[in-house]
C-alpha cells in the first residue's frame, strides 16, 4: 500500500477527484495518508476532514520560506509518504524540500507546459489566442512549472469559449490527468532520459 500525501491551498477538486479514484480502485493499492495545506480556510481540508483523512495546516504567511518548508516536512514525515501530490497548492517549494523527496512530488498545471507557466494559466492561454489548450502532470524540480512531464491532455478551444468555460473544460481532464500520472509513477515502470519520461514496455 502507497501513501500519498496531498498539498493544496484551495477548493480541492484535483484532491477529491484522486480520493474517488482511489476509493474506486481506478488508482490500485494507495491511500491518501494526509492532506496539508498553507491555508487554515482551503475548501480541500473540509473535503478530507469529510472523508476521514487526516488534515494538517502549516501557516506560510510571513515566514521564510525554507523555515515554512521545514515545519511542513517535519509534519508530513509521521505518514511515511511515498508519494507527494501538488493540487493546487500556491506555493512555490523551496529546493531544499524538494531534495528531501526526491521523484516523488507531482505537480498539476492547467496549460501545456512549457507555455503559461505560474498563476492564471488558463486565462494566459486564452488571451494568447491557442487554439489547444490542456493541461500537465510533472514531475516537481527546483523551478517553476518546470520538471519532466508525466501525462498531458489537450483542450481544444471553442469559438463560444470564455476563460471560464475553457477552464472549467480543462479541469475536467485534470481530474482525469492526475490519476493517470499517479499511476504510471506509482507502477515505476519508467526511466527518465534527459527531461523525457520513457515507459518500459
Ligand atoms: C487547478 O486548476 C490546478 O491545475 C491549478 O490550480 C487549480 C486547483 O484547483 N494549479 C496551478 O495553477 C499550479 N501552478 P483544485 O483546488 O480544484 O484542484
Amino acid at each position: 500500500m502507497k501513501n500519498i500525501g496531498i498539498l493544496l491551498s484551495g477548493r480541492g477538486s484535483n484532491f477529491e477527484a484522486i480520493a474517488r479514484n482511489i476509493a474506486s480502485g481506478k488508482i490500485p493499492d494507495a491511500k491518501i495518508a494526509v492532506v496539508a495545506s498553507n491555508r487554515a480556510d482551503a475548501g480541500g481540508l473540509a473535503i478530507a476532514q469529510k472523508l476521514g483523512i487526516p488534515t494538517i495546516v502549516v501557516p506560510s504567511k510571513g515566514k521564510e520560506r525554507k523555515q515554512h518548508d521545514q515545519e511542513l516536512f517535519e509534519a508530513l514525515q509521521p505518514h511515511n509518504l511515498d508519494l507527494i501530490c501538488l493540487a493546487g497548492y500556491m506555493r512555490l517549494l523551496s529546493p531544499w524540500l524538494v531534495q528531501q523527496f526526491p521523484q516523488r512530488i507531482l505537480n498539476i498545471h492547467p496549460s501545456l507546459l512549457p507555455a503559461f507557466p505560474g498563476l492564471e494559466a488558463q486565462e494566459q492561454a486564452f488571451a494568447y489566442g491557442v487554439k489547444i489548450a490542456g493541461c500537465t502532470v510533472h514531475f516537481v524540480d527546483e523551478e517553476l512549472d518546470h520538471g519532466a512531464i508525466i501525462v498531458q491532455r489537450a483542450v481544444p478551444v471553442a469559438e463560444n469559449d470564455d476563460e471560464h468555460s475553457l477552464a472549467s473544460r480543462i479541469l475536467e481532464q485534470e481530474h482525469l490527468a492526475y490519476s493517470e500520472a499517479i499511476n504510471i509513477v506509482l507502477e515505476g515502470k519508467f526511466e527518465i532520459v534527459g527531461r523525457r519520461l520513457v515507459r518500459a514496455h
